[in-house]
């Protein structure tokens, strides 16, 4: 539980202020390398909590590229407030979170109040949460999170409306963990919100790239 993330800067190449896109809890990675693959002009990076993971992700990066892609460490519930300054991210991605369903984990949420708050520090504003899960209590919950009246300060507006479920995939990508939900016939439960954005309409800098 000790704090150890380190900050994450974009590579020189990309110029001095790059559009900026997080997974958070990447796994494999292969969101964050379909991502970076399809929008070269963006900083792309996958944080995930298992060391070696971590290790393994960079380690293909570094062979295969593409060069906008980068990998780190986190865990999400004590640390990402290290890794990036604030107003600095375009795009925090939450897809397929661990579900906390054991009675002693009831205290464990998807996203805790801490982690909102870092996140809408870290997010520029226009910038987007954006959260999907194939199991519906979880999406349910993180929503009631963020929707509740205590929350409303932080800025965030669900871009499909209160309480409103985001229809389909709008990014240029799909997780690992999306594509074996999808090939079981099971449904994504997708929410979008929008930093400082109206209710209903699209953040101006969100990823809206069609499939
Ligand atoms: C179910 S997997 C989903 C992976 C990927 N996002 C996908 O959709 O295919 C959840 C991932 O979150 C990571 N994770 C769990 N708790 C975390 C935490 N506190 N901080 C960072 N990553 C965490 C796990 O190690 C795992 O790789």
């Amino acid at each position: 539980m000790e704090p150890r993330a380190q900050p994450v800067h974009p590579p020189a190449g990309l110029g001095g202020d790059p559009r900026v896109e997080v997974e958070l809890g990447c796994a494999d990675g292969q969101f964050s390398f379909q991502l970076a693959r399809a929008c070269p002009e963006r900083f792309v990076v996958g944080l995930e909590i298992r060391d070696k993971v971590v290790a393994q992700n960079q380690a293909r990066a570094r062979a295969e590229g593409p060069r906008n892609l980068a990998f780190a460490y986190v865990n999400l519930n004590v640390d990402l407030d290290r890794v990036f300054a604030p107003r600095s991210v375009d795009a925090f991605h939450l897809l397929f979170p661990d579900p906390w369903f054991k009675a002693k984990h009831h205290k464990r949420r998807v996203i805790d109040p801490w982690m909102l708050e870092v996140i809408c520090q870290q997010l520029r504003p226009g910038g987007e949460l954006h959260l999907a899960s194939d199991v519906y209590e979880v999406a349910l919950e993180a929503m009631a999170e963020i929707e509740d009246p205590s929350a409303e300060p932080l800025g965030l507006r669900n871009l499909a409306g209160p309480w409103g479920f985001w229809r389909g995939n709008p990014f240029p990508a799909q997780s690992r963990r999306e594509d074996t939900t999808l090939a079981r016939g099971q449904r994504v439960w997708r929410v979008r919100y929008g930093l400082g954005a109206a209710a209903g309409s699209t953040p101006s800098s969100a990823s809206t790239v069609g499939r």
